[in-house]
């Protein structure tokens, strides 16, 4: 199994950092090819990240046959809900387990069914194909009838959630309102790819989104998609030059769908400035406490949570972490006070820094790809060398972060 051995405290970065693209928007959009003709590979994806889960989806669209989603990689990832609603759409019908994915919270998928329900589906449990052994439920969809339009209030916003209902309509019959919708970018960068080929969705990026039914017609690939900058990864290099950075220049900086974090860093006092789409950060000796609480869109985002936890450890005072949408995303505060970190954790959702700590190296494994980061630059900070086991949730995510973080002078390398 490779770890990641990372050595501190780094002697601060320099030079340039570009943004690989984005893994949230290219998820669905990779989903989205089963609803063209010629799926999956007729279409053409542009600036796709090189990363682990990106790879588990072309084996999960590769592995559909006539609405059956293997469980195996389906199981290994939350995305694989994604591609549930394209290939009930196309197929009529559809199988599947319960998604998996990163250890964050209950994560359930009763939005998600609910809307297939409200569009005519009808859900039934499949106990011949359950995963006994995990106890993990396989679902069945059928639209014995077709699907057909329909007027759905979202009870949370949820951000996959709304992808999948929007593309599943993009096939139906008769036109679609979705409300009380996520408004995370990537919905409107999935819509606009849509609807470049010929799909007609209205307010993708607002709460209330319309479709106009396709009536079962497939779309036919005219224009590529274009994938945007990872606007996660962006902030959370934003946050480790914060920190570490002598000068860091950060190319394809997504400035505008980062209000709130670029808001809260200059709050604690860490010196940057965009420039024609460059981002230009330099370490604060002296950070001030703040306190965040993660939101959906345009808030602060729950992916930046974890990386700007261990910038709080490095700043004067108290700060309280609020973390709203999951349960389970502050469990490796645990991980960080072993570091030395001065942290209580008042329940599941709250967490207060009291700064500024000095940390030491430890043996530390990635619980998810965000918190997997955000040890990645508390080990930098770390006073001795600090291991990372289970790379494989940081390479779900982050394209060959070791190799980028050492060119711009980080001491990390990656042994088997
Ligand atoms: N929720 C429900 N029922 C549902 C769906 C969601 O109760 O049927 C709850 C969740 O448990 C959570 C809240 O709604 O409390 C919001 O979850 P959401 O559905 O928006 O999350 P998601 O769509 O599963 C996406 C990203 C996550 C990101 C969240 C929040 C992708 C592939 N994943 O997940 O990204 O944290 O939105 O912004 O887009 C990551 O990249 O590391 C990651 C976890």
């Amino acid at each position: 199994m490779a770890k990641l051995l990372v050595r501190g405290p780094s002697k601060l970065l320099k030079g340039e950092i570009s943004v690989c693209g984005s893994k949230n928007a290219a998820l669905p959009a990779m989903a989205s090819s089963l609803l063209f003709v010629d799926e999956p590979r007729g279409t053409e994806f542009k600036n796709l990240p090189d990363i682990e889960d990106v790879r588990r989806m072309w084996e999960l669209l590769d592995g559909i046959r006539e609405g059956n989603i293997d469980s195996e990689i389906a199981k290994k990832i939350r995305a694989s809900i994604l591609v549930v609603g394209p290939a009930l759409a196309r197929f009529g019908s559809v199988v599947f387990p319960h998604p998996g994915g990163c250890l964050i919270g209950a994560r359930p998928i009763d939005v998600f069914l609910e809307g297939w329900k409200a569009m005519g589906a009808e859900l039934s449990l499949c106990s011949s194909t359950s995963d006994i052994v995990h106890s993990i439920p396989f679902y069945k969809l059928r639209a014995t009838n077709g699907l057909h339009g329909c007027d759905y209030a979202f009870r949370i916003p949820s951000v996959t959630g709304t992808e999948g209902l929007l593309m599943t309509a993009v096939l139906a019959e008769g036109n679609s309102v979705l409300r009380n919708c996520a408004m995370e970018p990537e919905i409107a960068a999935l819509a606009n790819f849509l609807n470049e080929n010929g799909a007609r969705i209205y307010g993708a990026g607002t709460h209330t989104i319309k479709v106009e039914g396709r009536g079962g017609k497939l779309l036919k690939f005219f224009a590529p998609y274009q994938n945007p900058p990872d606007r996660i990864e962006a902030g959370s290099l934003a946050i480790l030059g914060g920190v570490l950075a002598e000068r860091l220049v950060i190319r394809n900086f997504p400035s505008e769908e980062l209000p709130s974090l670029l808001a809260s860093l200059k709050k604690t006092g860490v010196n940057f400035k965009t420039e024609n789409g460059d981002f230009i950060v330099e370490r604060q000796k002296k950070l001030s406490a703040i306190d965040i609480k993660t939101k959906e869109y345009p808030g602060l985002a729950t992916d930046l949570q974890a990386p700007f936890t261990v910038l709080a450890t490095q700043a004067d005072g108290a700060s309280m972490i609020h973390e709203t949408i999951f349960e389970g995303r502050l469990n490796y505060v645990e991980d960080l006070k072993r570091m030395g970190a001065n942290i209580v954790l008042c329940d599941p959702h709250r967490a207060i820094v009291y700064g500024k700590t000095s940390l030491k190296g430890c043996r530390l494994e990635g619980p998810d790809l965000r918190a997997g980061l955000a040890f990645i630059i508390a080990a930098l900070l770390a006073e001795g060398e600090s291991q990372i086991g289970n790379v494989y949730q940081i390479d779900r995510g982050y394209e060959r972060i070791d190799d980028r973080l050492r060119a711009i002078g980080a001491d990390i390398r990656r042994i088997n």
